[in-house]
């Protein structure tokens, strides 16, 4: 599962959604409106048109963010685990709360209880302690956190060098993938 809320990074879910459909895995996608709305501010694309790029290429099932009775909601429903990219302090303060109140919080949500990987690629500079703690709480619950930071060991000559190296790095913490390309390795 993928989910998308409204945080700056348009560009790494764009990334992670065409490395998934690369690989031909199917894919049920919830992006929360703010999430649409920064997808619209950082492309120019509606988010309705990428949904239908995507879909028109793959396995991919976009539920609406208020459709909490998606199959989705349900634990018994199978799936790897999720990916939120890029994930906003109000999503992680949500999710950590456990007061979820729309379907990607309640996915994230099922995702922890099944025990099951959760990816969270939080977006926000500098963290308050708040965002901190509730980091700190989904790390606690079995979440990855993995933050977009940059591998400049890489020495990346492109933004987008930068980006699909992320990528690569979300699919593997999803399990997705293994760590193929030997560039991507922590060598020092
Ligand atoms: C232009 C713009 C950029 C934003 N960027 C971020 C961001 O990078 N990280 C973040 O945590 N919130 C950011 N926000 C705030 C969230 O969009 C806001 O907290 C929203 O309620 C998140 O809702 P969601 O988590 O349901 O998507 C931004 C808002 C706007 C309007």
């Amino acid at each position: 599962m993928l989910g998308v809320s409204g945080a700056s990074g348009a560009v790494l879910t764009e990334a992670t959604v065409r490395r998934l459909l690369d690989l031909d895995v199917a894919l049920d996608v919830v992006c929360s409106d703010y999430g649409a709305l920064m997808w619209h501010q950082e492309t120019d694309e509606r988010f309705a048109d990428a949904v239908k790029r995507w879909t028109a290429r793959g396995r991919v099932t976009v539920h609406r963010p208020q459709d909490v009775a998606a199959p989705i909601s349900s634990g018994s429903y199978p799936t790897r685990g999720m990916a939120i990219v890029p994930c906003s302090m109000a999503t992680v303060g949500a999710i950590a709360s456990g007061a979820g109140q729309n379907l990607l919080h309640r996915a994230a949500d099922v995702t922890l209880k099944e025990k099951r990987r959760l990816v969270v690629v939080p977006r926000e500079t500098p963290l308050s302690l708040i965002h901190l703690r509730n980091l700190a709480t989904l790390a606690e619950a079995g979440a990855i956190i993995l933050p977009p930071d940059p591998a400049f060991y890489l020495r990346p000559d492109s933004v987008e060098a930068i980006v699909d190296a992320l990528a690569e790095r979300i699919l593997y913490a999803a399990g997705v993938t293994p760590r193929v390309d030997p560039a991507h390795t922590w060598t020092h």
